[in-house]
């Protein structure tokens, strides 16, 4: 056997470095090259890559119909793409307590329904998660529960009980015994990953991964791991509400911008298969700094309310801050509000936040977020029943959105009667109860509403 060699990993991009340096050759990130002694680990997994597979044509090898697992939930099983892969990877992150634990003990009941599944743990003990299960009123014969940090272990315990499906409660806690590391470092990350990857393609046995997150919201561990999994979620939410959120950020096997709601009770977690009125805060009375828009995430369209509070700055740089909308847009939409609407608010402090902890990236906020800006700089609130959508450009045009008919539709079902939206997706046929004002500027929409 070969002497083991030591390379240098970055913590941040995962990349190798033949010798240190203060900063990574790869990402130019400093200080996060560590040392790695690189055992048999590396020469097995090139091997078993090289397996001799030979070139097999596409046509003979798509014959087959793809079989998908219902993991239980409708909403996941979306987000998933139609249910769960065999032989797939799928890491699902998020922050402690948010309900990973859960879902996936959740899941893997409904599983067992119709296949062995194994839940390896190494955070909890097997009483703990099988009091969990209890508690949850879920379990069958055919799941079982391993208490294992050992990968090897828990890899011949899948094979030993003929698990279709292995979940990992965390990846953090994993380690494989040829690597001189502590669990949770980036090589113990990196390699017991590529073990489960090895396992899932070799064996066809789907695994489904925790991961934990940093501070910064992202799977703790180099970004490596992304790249080695089939699919990437997040788990996200507001802990203070009862609403959980997963999206897909990387799916090998379905579209990434497809999001699946729970709600979490007493009896674990409840999909939300009509949640179009989560986001929407209830207030007596009409108030400023207000607005509803349609967001569609996926293929659904959900109403979500954008709050603003803008007021005076007592400091030199005002503040601006963005609670579920994207900081930087925030203050490229202030830039268009003053240029193109002649609406200043360089002495203001600017807060806008999406209710209900909903995180929105499409631009088609861009105009409720303006609206509410400005209804709250003049403390005037919107007229009633009204929702908005529309990105807005920087010469100050207000853009078409995807799938406006839609959105109009669900707000129009939701009982709204106005809507004021880009020129470009004006309906061809009015819709029955929607009064729909058609604006080709930002200075147009501020006058239609006044
Ligand atoms: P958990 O799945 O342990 O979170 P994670 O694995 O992401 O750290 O869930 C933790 C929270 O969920 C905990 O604070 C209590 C809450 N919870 C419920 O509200 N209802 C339930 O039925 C369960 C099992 C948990
Ligand atoms: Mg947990």
């Amino acid at each position: 056997m070969a002497k083991p060699r030591t390379v240098f990993v970055c913590s941040s991009c995962g990349a190798d470095a033949p010798r240190w340096s203060g900063q990574c050759p790869s990402c130019n990130e400093w200080n996060t090259l560590a040392p790695f002694a690189e055992a048999r680990a590396r020469g097995t997994s090139r091997r078993e890559a090289s397996g001799g597979e030979r070139p097999a044509a596409i046509a003979q090898l798509v014959t087959e119909p793809e079989v998908r697992m219902a993991t239980g939930f409708a909403e996941f099983d979306r987000v998933l793409g139609g249910g769960l892969v065999p032989g797939s990877v799928t890491l699902i992150g998020g922050e402690p307590g948010i309900g990973k634990s859960t879902l996936l003990l959740q899941c893997a009941a409904a599983l067992a329904q119709d296949q062995a599944v194994l839940y390896a743990t190494g955070e909890e003990s097997v009483r703990q998660v099988a009091e969990r299960a209890r508690r949850l009123g879920v379990g069958t014969d055919g799941l079982k529960l391993v208490a294992e940090t050992a990968l090897e272990r828990i890899l011949d315990a899948t094979d030993g009980t003929g698990a279709r499906v292995l979940v990992i409660d965390s990846i953090q806690t994993m380690s494989v015994a040829n690597v001189d590391a502590a669990p949770g470092a980036v090589t113990q990350l990196r390699e017991s990953t590529a073990a489960l990857v090895r396992h899932a393609k070799s064996r066809g046995t789907s695994v489904l991964l925790i991961g934990h997150v940093t501070r910064e919201g992202v799977i703790a561990g180099p970004r490596v791991l992304e790249h080695m999994v089939d699919t990437v979620l997040y788990f996200e939410g507001d802990t203070h509400s009862s609403f959980r959120l997963i999206r897909a950020f990387k799916n090998r096997y379905g579209a990434v911008n497809e999001l699946g709601v729970f709600a979490m009770t007493e009896k674990g977690l409840k999909g939300v298969s009509n949640p179009s009125a989560l986001f929407l805060s209830q207030h007596g009375t009409e108030v400023a700094g207000s607005c509803v828009m349609v967001t569609q995430e996926g293929t659904r369209p959900m109403l979500v309310e954008i709050q603003a509070l803008v007021d005076e700055a007592h400091a030199p740089n005002p503040r601006r801050l963005s609670v579920g909308l994207e900081q930087n847009r925030l203050a490229l939409l202030l830039a268009v509000l003053h240029r193109h609407a002649g609406i200043a608010a360089f002495d203001q402090d600017v807060f806008v936040n999406a209710v209900g902890g909903v995180r929105i990236t499409e631009p088609a906020a861009d105009l409720a977020v303006l609206m509410a800006i400005v209804s709250s700089l003049k403390n005037k609130p919107l007229p009633p029943k009204l929702v908005v959508f529309g990105e807005i450009g920087l010469a100050g045009e207000v853009r078409a959105v995807q799938r406006g008919q839609e959105r109009l539709r669900e707000a129009a079902k939701l009982g709204f009667t106005h809507a004021l939206i880009p020129k470009a997706n004006r309906p061809r046929q009015a819709i029955p109860g929607m009064e729909v004002w058609a604006v080709e500027r930002v200075d147009e929409a501020f006058a239609r509403v006044r």
